[in-house]
């Protein structure tokens, strides 16, 4: 299996400081990772550095087979091929645009501009997505009139669009209630089973969201890694505790896991 993203001896240094501290992280294809660790840890950064919108002060940083910043590494080549769905990404989005408009207008690489003249097949792509996330009902609706959860799901089948070959999504399921969090485990737990889904790259902050189909996790504190591997062994109530520094317990129910502290005595 190639590697879909390969760190060297990565780091980000900005004012001094290292935002990502010497890391080393490989994801082959079909893997799907979860990223986990405190607010400030560095994970919008590792993401960041994956969608190739950042590039390492030190280290190499090669991504479908391109190294950043490489001889014939064309950026422009390469983002197109990576799919990105954050919070970040729906705040450069034209509110007015209607939700069907906002998930074909990735098709061409844009966020804005919208064209009459876009392919019936890509409108057939862009529809299928939706679908798959259960936004059928709101193709009409302006993406600016949506709720916290609809917009999440608006903005993975936006990232699809391209049908990109590594998919980064950093946290999906922040804002949503409890059914909308389920909904949304359920959908990305299809696409993570799915065969030909692309590779997965998930930032979240609560183990409940982990959907199954992940099958590996990195933990990340202060910019270093505490453990990266597969979710079996990696996910232990050890590794949870150092990344959070308190004492916390990791259980795995059927195919879900929950955390929690210590029992108050
Ligand atoms: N351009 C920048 N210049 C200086 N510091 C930065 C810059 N971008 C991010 N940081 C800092 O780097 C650290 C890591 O940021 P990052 O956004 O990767 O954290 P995170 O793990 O995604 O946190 P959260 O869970 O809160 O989203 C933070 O302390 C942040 O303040
Ligand atoms: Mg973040």
């Amino acid at each position: 299996m190639s590697d879909v993203l390969e760190l060297v001896d990565v780091s980000v240094v900005r004012d001094g400081r290292a935002l990502v501290d010497d890391v080393s992280w490989s994801v082959k294809e079909g893997e799907r990772w979860v990223i986990l660790g405190p607010n400030g840890a560095g994970k919008t950064t590792l993401l960041n550095l994956a969608s190739s919108y950042l590039f390492p002060s030190k280290g190499t940083a090669t991504i479908l087979g391109e190294q950043l910043g490489g001889v014939g590494t064309d950026v422009f080549e390469l983002r197109p091929r990576i799919g990105m769905a954050g919070v970040a990404m729906a705040d450069k989005l034209p509110q007015k645009q209607t939700v069907l408009q906002t998930v074909l207008t990735a098709a061409y690489g844009m966020t804005a501009t919208w064209h009459e003249n876009y392919e019936a097949v890509d409108e057939e792509r862009a529809r299928a997505f939706l679908d798959r996330l259960g936004m059928t009902e709101y193709l009409d609706r302006k993406f600016g009139t949506l709720s916290e959860g609809e917009r999440k799901r608006t903005l993975i089948a936006r990232a699809m669009m391209t049908d990109p070959e590594l998919l980064l999504l950093d946290e999906p399921a922040a804002g949503l209630d409890l059914g909308g969090r389920e909904d949304l485990v359920r959908r990305l737990g299809r696409l993570a089973r799915d065969p030909y889904a692309p590779s997965m790259i998930m930032v979240t902050h609560h183990v409940e969201e982990i959907a199954p189909g992940f099958t590996h996790v990195l933990m990340i504190r202060q910019g270093k890694i505490l453990a990266a591997g597969p979710m079996e062994t990696e996910l232990s109530s050890r590794n949870l505790s150092l990344c959070f520094g308190l004492p916390l317990i990791v259980e795995h129910t059927g195919d879900r896991y929950t955390a929690h502290g210590l029992p108050l005595s």
